[in-house]
């Protein structure tokens, strides 16, 4: 049955937002029942604590005053009372156990890169020119033949990303994985609102502006559509959580496994110690007995720079966005009223004016609601962080080629040292200005590669190692 002017009038007026259906008796029928849909979908009372700023703001320097480092595992193992090895084995048998699903956010619009299609589908490899997908995709299949295990991929996309994604798996055979192994689920949406009166934006006669939830919308998308559920029962117990960009992504590390399994964590994070202060990566802290990250543009320079007894960064923990969750701990809080709370930003938002002229604004307009999934931490009983080497775990396509970082040169680039790396350990050797790549069914580490090649073996011109 579809939506009349009226019902969609009593639900906006108690909350001053009717001015939305003012192009109503223009709009056919079906763009009438889109709209309706758009507007019965949005949570008024919670918007309206969110424009009146009725919501708890955290004071992030008062936070960073107090902030210790939470338990952490050091790249060189030390931290923890158990060996890198014991982790490493304790994770593989969760793995054949069957105990691990993974998920990756993949909902962003990636407007900084400048890239049209879904940022999933960028060619990353840099001499196979595989996407950062398929370079996911491989990286999975390496692991279940190694473990002889299907692992689920949930993947999550968005309004903008959710067509061209699934297309794009379903004209590349899945990338080569089962049908019913890559369950793709999209997030959900909020409305940008004008910055000073807190009215909701049309982007079009028949639409409102809406853009992603942020990857907070993880959880409540991933029970909406039955995800969470599917995961208990087939006793997936533990969800290895990764975002789109990055292509060195140590996708169900064991050892990473291990330690989140052997430290009772509910949740564990991968962090890289900060090259510098003010590097852009959320900083994972400990503050009253619980872990929180602080992002970048939150964290005052002066808390930045404390330093600690040895001259090191205090605060030194970078989140890289690598995480484990407890499915049990995601079924605990996906129904809290507090454990995501909405960040704003201040962004240009193209709109309709009341005259219906389209409005492309120079300077920031509109405020944008997200949840961010880090946000989790301090409810979890029990965590811990696990330092990884940037080198070998951390290269995100962020920007367009020609920024200084985050860019797809320096990504590929960092590729190819990795795989130069193996090839090396593996008591191989690469002439100078050459590049490798190797792909992960090919081989999954050093060690594997080790046992197929040949002794002294020298690659004198670029090389892909394909499956
Ligand atoms: C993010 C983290 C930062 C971390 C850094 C590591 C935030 C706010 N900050 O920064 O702490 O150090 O990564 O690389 O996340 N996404 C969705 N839906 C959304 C929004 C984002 O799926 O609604 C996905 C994107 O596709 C992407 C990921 O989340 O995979 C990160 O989003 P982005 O906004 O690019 O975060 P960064 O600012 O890069």
């Amino acid at each position: 049955m579809s939506t009349t002017f009226e019902e969609l009038t009593a639900i906006l007026a108690p909350f001053d937002q009717t001015h939305v259906l003012r192009y109503w008796d223009e709009l056919d029928a079906k763009a009438q029942e889109s709209l309706a849909d758009q507007v019965k979908a949005i949570d008024f009372n919670e918007l309206a604590r969110l424009i009146k700023g009725e919501d708890e703001q955290v004071d992030f320097a008062a936070m960073a005053k107090d902030a210790t480092l939470p338990m952490a595992v050091s790249a060189d193992g030390s931290g923890v009372e158990w060996s890198p090895e014991d982790a490493r084995e304790k994770g593989e048998q969760a793995l054949r156990d069957g105990q691990i699903a993974v998920v990756l956010v993949a909902g962003g619009q990636g407007t900084r890169l400048g890239f049209d299609s879904p940022k999933g589908m960028f060619p990353a490899g840099p001499i196979s020119s595989r996407t950062l997908f398929q370079i996911f995709a491989d990286r999975l299949l390496a692991t279940e033949r190694r473990y002889g295990v299907a692992i689920p991929w949930y993947l999550m996309t968005s309004e903008a990303t959710d067509t061209d994604t699934r297309a794009y798996f379903a004209e590349n055979n899945n990338l080569g994985l089962a049908d019913d192994q890559v369950i793709i689920f999209k997030q959900g949406t909020m409305p940008a609102v004008d910055a000073k009166s807190g009215k909701l934006l049309l982007a079009a006669k028949d639409s409102l502006a809406l853009s992603p939830d942020g990857h907070g919308g993880t959880l409540r998308a991933l029970d909406r559509t039955g995800c969470l559920q599917r995961m208990k029962e087939n006793g997936h117990q533990h969800l290895f959580y990764f975002q789109v960009d990055n292509p060195l992504v140590t996708l169900c590390d064991p050892e990473f496994i291990g330690h989140h399994l052997l430290s009772g964590s509910e949740m564990t994070s991968q962090v890289i110690r900060k090259r510098y202060p003010t590097e852009k990566v959320g900083n994972v802290v400990q503050v009253d007995g619980r872990t929180h990250v602080i992002e970048y543009s939150d964290l005052p320079d002066e808390a930045a720079e404390m330093t600690d007894a040895s001259g090191g960064l205090k605060l030194w923990a970078g989140s890289i966005a690598v995480h484990i969750f407890d499915v049990a701990f995601l079924e605990r809080e996906k129904n809290s009223d507090t454990s995501l709370p909405f960040h704003r930003a201040s962004k240009k938002v193209p709109y309709l004016s009341d005259s219906g002229e389209e409005i492309k604004p120079e300077t920031p307009n509109a405020t944008k609601f997200e949840t961010f999934i880090f946000d989790l931490l301090p409810s979890a009983e029990q965590t811990i962080i696990y330092e990884v080497d940037p080198a070998k775990a951390f290269a995100p396509i962020k920007n367009a080629d020609g920024a200084e970082t985050d860019t797809p040169l320096l990504a590929r680039q960092a590729i190819v040292n990795l795989h130069r790396g193996w090839i090396e350990e593996a008591g191989g050797s690469v002439a100078a200005d050459v590049k490798v790549e190797i792909n992960a069914k090919y081989a999954l580490d050093a060690a594997e590669l080790k046992t197929k090649l040949p002794e002294n073996f020298r690659v004198d011109s670029d090389r892909y190692f394909d499956a």
